[in-house]
């Protein structure tokens, strides 16, 4: 398997790779993806079997542009709509009723279908070219194994998933991810959207464009979400939260707090933007270095802080189930 710098020869041919069957990993404004062509059930299952995913759990469909977004979705609210045009290219996804070409493959069953338009210039070109061969659209969740840590850089990818990809797959290395924590989801097949996962598109930007529900409904199961699990996006070591740590613990925190004698300092960003750029990558770090635990102290307040209280909480293994 390759692993390059994407040149648009490059980009071609990974969109000639995803038009056969084969997988693309391919950088995003927020993650890295492992992309296949979302209507080749094959090609999809291999996602599953690298990621080693429930194939109940449904997958992301990256598409070049809103416009497109009517052919995966035949209902679609006129709020959904105005979501589209003003957040995308953009770390917005958006769950959608879904049109006869979004199988059961795809939506792990469920009637709806999630698609997205990433903002990356990478992600763009390999969009465009694989809809000029005739492709409809990329199937792609976090290119790394179900219920560990999403990869933010190609070295993280080939970390997690290295070793079920072919000779043929490609890995294009675009460099560290711009936001490093995944899109905003919300469920637009309701009435009143809900934010199902929060990110980079905040609650207080979005409610700008339409009216919320925050919360999903206390017990609604109606949706299955993997990020919604209780553990997720977890390092092998064990994260803790907003305590003191001890010697051997690996720190992730703002850089005013100190860093205690005897504690490996993992991150120490100057805001929340970067707290969320570099937290996975600190996560990985933790694990290498073979630190006792990950001691997280989180920001209260900046852009970012929802998202990453959000990740943190299901790393620790907290989450709501
Ligand atoms: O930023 C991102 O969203 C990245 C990049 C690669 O685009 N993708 C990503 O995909 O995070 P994934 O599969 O790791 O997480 C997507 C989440 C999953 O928890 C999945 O269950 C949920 O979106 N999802 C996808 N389609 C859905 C649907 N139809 N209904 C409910 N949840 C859905
Ligand atoms: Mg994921």
């Amino acid at each position: 398997m390759e692993s390059s710098l994407p040149t648009p020869h490059l980009i071609q041919k990974s969109a000639g790779i995803l038009k056969s069957g084969g997988l693309v990993a391919f950088p995003t404004e927020t993650v890295y993806g492992l992309g296949s062509d979302a209507l080749n059930e094959l090609a999809v299952s291999r996602i599953y079997a690298a990621k080693r995913r429930p194939n109940n759990h449904p997958l992301i469909v990256h598409i070049s542009s809103a416009e497109k977004m009517f052919i995966w979705s035949n209902r679609i609210p006129s709020y959904a709509k105005d979501l589209a045009n003003i957040f995308w290219p953009g770390p917005m996804t958006l769950i959608l009723p879904r049109s006869d070409i979004a199988k059961n493959f795809i939506t792990g069953g469920q009637d709806s279908v999630g698609l997205r338009v990433p903002n990356h210039k990478v992600a763009l070109e390999l969009l465009s070219c694989f809809e000029s061969e005739g492709g409809l659209g990329v199937a792609a969740p976090s290119a790394n194994k179900f219920g560990a840590v999403s990869p933010t850089t190609a070295d993280s990818v080939l970390q997690e998933i290295g070793e079920c990809l072919s000779e043929s797959d490609i890995i294009l290395d675009g460099g560290q991810c711009e936001i490093g924590l995944e899109s905003t989801i919300i469920d637009c097949t309701a009435q009143i959207p809900t934010i199902l996962r929060p990110g980079a598109i905040t609650y207080e930007k979005l409610s700008k464009v339409v009216k919320f529900e925050f919360e999903p409904l206390p017990g609604s199961n109606r949706i299955r979400t993997s990020g919604t699990l209780k553990s997720h996006y977890s390092p092998k070591v064990k994260v803790a939260l907003n305590c003191m740590p001890k010697p051997g613990d690996g720190l992730v925190a703002l850089n005013n707090i100190a860093t205690p004698a005897g504690v490996i300092r993992l991150i120490a960003p100057r805001t929340t933007q970067e707290f969320a750029r570099n937290l996975y990558l600190a996560f990985r770090s933790g694990d290498q270095q073979c630190v006792r635990r990950i001691v997280v102290i989180l920001p209260n307040s900046g852009t970012f802080h929802e998202a990453i209280k959000d990740r943190v909480i299901k790393a620790a293994g907290l989450g709501a189930e």
